[in-house]
């Protein structure tokens, strides 16, 4: 079941999290402030996917991400400006129940709770991680250009930028 993420989800997320990044290496490195993750302070939304009070999967849509060559990437592409987007990000599912449709369903989820908002969805993704580029892309999203993202350790790791079509564009 996809429900609004709660307050009281973070423990399980923070497992979750390990979880994650330890079989794929996402998040780059595991936050040291978990709460300032996902509760940002331009958080606009944030789903999970509750398997019988267990917690599989996470998405959430915020405003900023990548810096501003991501963000001007990204409203060029489109021709909106920031408060008409919405950037997806912290998907992650549990290793355990891949290949089911969860991020499909969270990002049909993301891009509902971002046409609310009169917002278009857009995503950064490590250009290295062919899994999920290939995972958005069936989910139709498609790249616009790519940018260095630089992390907390200094790392500076290559990102493509994708954007998904406004709703009713999709032709599956
Ligand atoms: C990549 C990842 C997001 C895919 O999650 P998932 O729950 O297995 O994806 P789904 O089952 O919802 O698949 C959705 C679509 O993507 C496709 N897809 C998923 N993984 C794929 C892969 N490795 N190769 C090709 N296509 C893939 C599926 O076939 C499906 O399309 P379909 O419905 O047309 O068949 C997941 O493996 C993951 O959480 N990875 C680690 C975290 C991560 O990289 N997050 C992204 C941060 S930007």
């Amino acid at each position: 079941m996809i429900r609004q993420r709660q307050l009281g989800d973070l423990t399980a997320l923070a497992t979750l999290t390990e979880e994650v990044h330890a079989a794929d290496g996402y998040p780059h490195a595991i936050p040291p402030d978990l709460t300032a993750f996902f509760f940002p302070e331009d958080l606009l939304a944030a789903a999970v996917i509750d398997d019988a009070g267990t917690i599989i999967g996470h998405a959430a849509l915020k405003v900023t991400m990548g810096g501003s060559g991501a963000m001007d990437l990204v409203g060029r592409a489109t021709g909106r400006s920031l408060d008409e987007l919405a950037v997806l990000t912290r998907v992650m599912t549990h290793p355990s129940a891949r290949g089911r449709g969860l991020v499909r369903d969270l990002t049909e989820w993301a891009i509902a709770a971002a046409a609310a908002l009169r917002r278009r969805t857009w995503l950064l993704v490590d250009a290295e991680s062919t899994s999920a580029i290939a995972c958005y892309a069936a989910c139709h999203f498609s790249s616009v250009g790519s940018v260095e993202v630089t992390f907390g350790d200094g790392a500076v790791v290559p990102h493509l930028v994708m954007v998904r079509p406004e709703l009713g564009h999709t032709t599956t």
